[in-house]
């Protein structure tokens, strides 16, 4: 598909989102010939470089996962322009520089602290750089709480429309997410099956092998609970749970999400302590070396942020009444390992008898990464003359085995999306919203009820508390992740 040309300002673009995500996914969809000629891309900080200096950082950065030569040609394309959004310095330049391309399409990523969103806008807008064929990128978390979401929404609704404003949530750009669509829509099997009715449970997992490394200043004052739940893990659990949209149209989808968002049964001090799992790492072991605890990695420990949450999530309407949503995500677990797993009820009466083995229920594996694809565990026969005994088996589909193509990274897809000004897989303002209204009685309980979050081993699956949430219900967690 053509794409015009446009120019793509990163702000942060020295950050760690942009050096190992926005540029390396730019730079794929160059190489697909997607990125016009005359496109820029162009990178803000304050750091006080030039474009030589911003490509050499770049290349640096870039060059072990690149063909260096390639690599070169693309950075032709790439520009740095030093400011601060606080400060006058440097706008009048930057904004000649923007104008000098009136025709382009301008996407402004937002990939810095949610706190300058403000002043970036004000700034974009008093230089009429919103006009046009403009567009803002916010990365989340957008806000802190639903009040300072609602502040930074105004402000950038002062300068930029609804239309224009894109909600970046990576999760949705990824492969099986929106494979979960076509699963769902596109096959008759499932959606006679998919509520309260058949299904028994379902688990959205997100484990993560690495710390927070250099990210702790800002980790420390966000925590999983904002980093990865409110946002990643809720469009996770909106895609599986929302009813059919009519269309593909975005805010079809989007109406969708949405109900689902206002249907979670609140989870407060009422019941947060019953619900609820914070963890924070300690020393451990990940991926084979010694690692230090949160504490010691961020250099504070008094620390009382959560590296791991675990809860129990439940959707109150017709369609999912009494189905848990287990949830859980957190830093340094022993796999990076997303998914989510649909575990089917089991059948009313076993006819076997007990010498076949047991029946196992049914469950559908959505895997996300590492390894893309799809799992459905059936009950069969074991082959063989040797009596009737029972097996569990997977029809297993790797997209990689299928389709013998690496997936592109979630960023490529969207990156393109803002450019072609397609929102249907970006948080409307309603959904980051709701989404606050849900996290926000969370946040407020653990404060309220000032526990430290439970020590987990690095290189373990969170404290044993995790296990404790589900086995209450007489589950397990899917074995298959660990
Ligand atoms: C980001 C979080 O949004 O998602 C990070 O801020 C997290 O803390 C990352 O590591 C996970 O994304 P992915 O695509 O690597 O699973």
């Amino acid at each position: 598909q053509l794409v015009e040309p446009f120019d793509l300002v990163i702000f942060g673009g020295t950050g760690d989102l942009a050096v190992r995500k926005l540029l390396p996914a730019l730079f794929h969809r160059f190489l697909d010939g997607q990125i016009p000629a005359s496109s820029r891309i162009i990178g803000i900080a304050r750091e006080a470089l030039d474009d030589a200096g911003y490509r050499a950082l770049l290349r640096e950065a870039l060059v072990s996962i690149c063909d260096a030569a390639k690599l070169d040609v693309f950075l032709q394309q790439v520009f740095y322009r030093p400011l601060d959004a606080r400060k006058d310095d440097g706008w009048d330049d930057f904004a000649g520089f923007i104008g000098a391309q009136p025709d382009h399409i301008r996407v402004f990523y937002l990939s810095t602290s949610p706190e300058l969103f403000v002043d970036i806008c004000a700034r974009l807008g008093h230089y009429g750089l919103n006009q046009g064929k403009s567009r803002v990128v916010l990365e989340k978390p957008i806000g802190r709480d639903l009040d300072s979401a609602n502040q930074i929404n105004d402000a950038v609704g002062k300068v930029f429309s609804e239309s224009q404003t894109f909600r970046i949530d990576h999760y949705l750009g990824k492969e099986t997410v929106q494979n979960l669509l076509v699963l769902r829509f596109g096959n008759a099997l499932f959606e006679p099956l998919w509520n309260a009715g058949h299904i028994d449970h379902v688990q959205i997992t997100v484990g993560e092998t690495l710390g927070v490394g250099h990210r702790g200043a800002y980790y420390d004052r966000a925590g999983a609970l904002r980093d990865m739940v409110q946002n990643h893990m809720l469009q996770l659990l909106c895609m599986v749970a929302m009813e059919p949209p009519s269309s593909l149209a975005p805010d079809a989808v989007r109406d969708e999400k949405l109900k689902v968002l206002h249907s979670l049964k609140p989870i407060d001090d009422s019941n947060a302590s019953q619900l609820t799992v914070r963890g924070q790492y300690r020393v451990g072991v990940a991926e084979g070396a010694s690692v230090p605890g949160y504490p010691d990695e961020l250099g504070n420990t008094k620390s009382n942020t959560e590296t791991f949450v675990a809860l129990k999530a439940e959707i109150a309407n017709w369609r999912w009444a009494g189905v848990p949503f287990y949830l859980r995500t957190g830093k340094r677990l022993p796999s990076r390992v997303s998914e989510i797993v649909v575990t089917f009820k089991p059948v009313p009466h076993s006819i076997f008898h007990a010498d076949a083995g047991t029946l196992k229920q049914n469950r559908l594996v959505l895997r996300l990464q590492p390894d893309e694809g799809v799992k459905l565990w059936l009950t069969i026969k074991h082959p063989g003359p040797g009596g009737l005994r029972l097996r569990h088996v997977p029809l297993d589909m790797s997209f990689a085995e299928a389709f013998g193509v690496q997936q592109p990274d979630a960023y490529e897809r969207l990156l393109l999306d803002v450019v072609r000004g397609n929102p249907t897989l970006f948080m409307r303002r309603d959904e980051v919203e709701a989404a606050w209204r849900w996290a926000g009685p969370i946040l407020a309980a653990w404060t309220a009820g000032g526990e430290a979050p439970r020590p987990y081993a690095a290189g373990s699956w969170g404290p044993s508390a995790a296990v404790a949430l589900i086995e209450r219900d007489g589950r397990t967690w899917n074995e298959d992740s660990e």
